[in-house]
């Protein structure tokens, strides 16, 4: 049997480790060399605009920008594998198909495989290291052999860009493209040639994503083991050129509500209004299209909420992340039966056994359907309640939640407190040179169906958040159920906004420090507004 051939009869005997740094002085300069020439080639036809690492030393990003019409082009250079490095490559991979060991258990599978592949690999060098040429570079072939077993083969540098937003291929023959955050959507020099080589790479992607995918089953929708939310076909079942994905990549860190003041999408006193209203477990509706920013705004302001109040997160994929340590994050479930929905949880059923909870607040990712009804029953009942809406203006969103199949009455509209809409703006940075930003657009405050006030607007020209606080129906009525003044709780927002301001003067920006100061200021406001009121002014007096 071909298992017995490919078995290597210093299995299981001690293998001395053999020191690498030789090799990594070899690696840059060759590094270097490839880039200077690709980059020497690529000069002819394109500009580069950026170039910055992926995997270091083995790939990194170009931006290009086509000298002839201007177009750009993501160029994913990677360090090629010599002629003789991609046959060891494969006889490693092949060995590695023999002598992979399950995991003990209790050991992560994927810190297991790295392991295992460093040490075949460093098996094979023992014993080839004689007959094989002193050029090659194996940390060259293990990057390849990682890249293409554990990690997300020929796509694995897009996956590590923080900057790719979105990966997603159209189908064979066509380029990957990405949605980057400075250059929009932008082709790459990724492309699948092969029905074969992108149907195994979804089948791939099916696998870590703990699915199964096959002719009769040809649509994916699942989460992948870091979080990213994958949506997929299969072969050409039902989607013409061939197997199609999209990868909406999930940060490993949430943007918190400071570093959304620092992009821009809010401003400080925006941010303290919303605070403000968030304390006393006002109800949104955040609303924008596709890739606007919806749930990143959304669990930016989740974390603004009371730290001591129970919270119940419903999604379809888990993305929220919350500081709060009441909190119960639910996530809905597909069916696994073969026929009809067997075993299906919807977002619906959540909604329901959510209330049996008897949540502060319940957030839901996004409404679309029958669950909305249940959520405003919970609103109306007295349960506070964020969600978001694919709508770009309240108007549509109001109308998408009162027609089939929400089908919200429009009696039950006014219960909604305030609603935002987050939009993806150009920002003119030169003269033709522009940049895309996210911006929170509109904030109303809703007094009755088809009566909104508007209390903030995003304003292109002046590029500012202009606020009509004097106009708010919501800080009145803070101040009647707090028993304090109108100027009181003026005075509180600008208080907080100063807090804001000074923990981006400090770059407090993690999730969990912005849940450590609301709680801090919670606990012990004088305290907290002496520190910022000393400290504000000495970075102000930099800017
Ligand atoms: N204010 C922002 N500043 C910078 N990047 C942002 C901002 N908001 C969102 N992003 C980035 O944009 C991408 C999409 O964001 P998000 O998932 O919040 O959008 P969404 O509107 O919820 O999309 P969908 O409609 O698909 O659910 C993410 O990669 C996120 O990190
Ligand atoms: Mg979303």
């Amino acid at each position: 049997m071909v298992v017995f051939k490919l078995r290597f009869p210093w299995k299981g005997k001690k293998v001395e480790e053999t020191p690498l740094e030789e090799e990594e002085k070899e690696v840059k300069v060759d590094f270097d060399r490839l880039i200077y020439e690709k980059i020497v080639s690529l000069r002819a036809d394109y500009r580069i605009l950026e170039s910055y690492p992926l995997v270091d030393p083995w790939a990194r990003a170009l931006i290009l920008e086509r000298k002839v019409d201007g177009s750009l082009l993501y160029f994913v250079d990677e360090i090629p594998l010599t002629t003789e490095e991609r046959q060891l490559y494969e006889k490693v991979m092949d060995i590695l198909y023999w002598e992979l060991e399950p995991p003990p258990s209790g050991e992560d599978p994927r810190e297991h495989f790295k392991k295992q592949v460093s040490k075949i690999i460093r098996k094979f060098r023992l014993r080839f290291s004689s007959s094989i040429h002193p050029g090659i570079s194996w940390q060259k072939i293990e990057y390849y052999i990682n890249r293409d077993s554990i990690e997300y083969g020929p796509i694995t540098p897009l996956m590590k860009d923080p900057a790719i937003e979105d990966i997603s291929c159209d189908g064979v023959g066509r380029p990957i493209y990405v949605w980057h955050s400075r250059y929009e959507s932008i082709p790459t020099n990724i492309r699948f040639d092969s029905d074969e080589e992108l149907d195994d790479l979804v089948v791939k992607l099916a696998h870590k994503a703990g699915k199964h995918v096959s002719v009769a089953f040809p649509i994916i929708d699942a989460i992948l083991p870091e979080g990213h939310r994958l949506a997929a076909t299969y072969k050409r079942e039902v989607s013409r050129d061939g197997s199609t994905f999209t990868i909406r990549k999930f940060k490993d860190k949430p943007l918190s509500i400071i570093n959304l003041v620092l992009g821009g999408t809010v401003s400080s006193l925006l941010a303290a209004y919303f605070w403000k209203i968030l304390e006393f477990n006002m109800t949104g509706l955040i609303m924008g299209v596709t890739g606007a920013g919806k749930t990143t705004l959304l669990n930016a302001l989740a974390t603004l909420l009371r730290p001591t109040i129970k919270i119940v997160t419903i999604e379809d994929t888990p993305e929220l992340r919350l500081t709060h340590e009441n909190w119960v994050q639910l996530y809905s479930r597909p069916s696994y039966g073969f026929e009809g929905g067997m075993g299906e949880i919807s977002l619906y059923d959540l909604v329901r056994v959510s209330l049996r909870y008897r949540p502060d607040v319940v957030i839901v990712g996004e409404v679309r359907g029958e669950e909305a009804k249940v959520l405003f029953q919970a609103i109306a009942t007295g349960h506070g309640g964020i969600t978001t809406i694919h709508a770009e203006h309240i108007d549509a969103a109001v109308k998408r939640l009162t027609s089939p199949p929400m089908e919200i009455p429009k009696g039950y509209i006014p219960l909604v407190n305030f609603a935002i809409a987050i939009k993806r703006v150009r920002i003119p940075i030169e003269p033709d040179v522009y940049r895309v930003e996210r911006r929170v657009t509109e904030v109303w405050e809703i007094q009755d169906y088809d009566q909104y006030i508007l209390v903030s607007r995003w304003d292109p020209a002046m590029k500012s958040h202009n606020l009509m606080l004097e106009d708010s129906i919501l800080l009145p009525r803070i101040a009647e159920m707090t028993g304090t003044s109108l100027d009181a709780v003026f005075e509180d927002i600008e208080r907080r906004e100063k807090i804001i301001r000074w923990m981006t003067y400090k770059r407090l920006t993690s999730y969990q420090d912005v849940g450590r100061v609301i709680t801090e200021y919670y606990r012990r406001p004088s305290k907290i507004m002496s520190m910022v009121e000393r400290e504000l002014p000495r970075y102000e007096s930099y800017t």
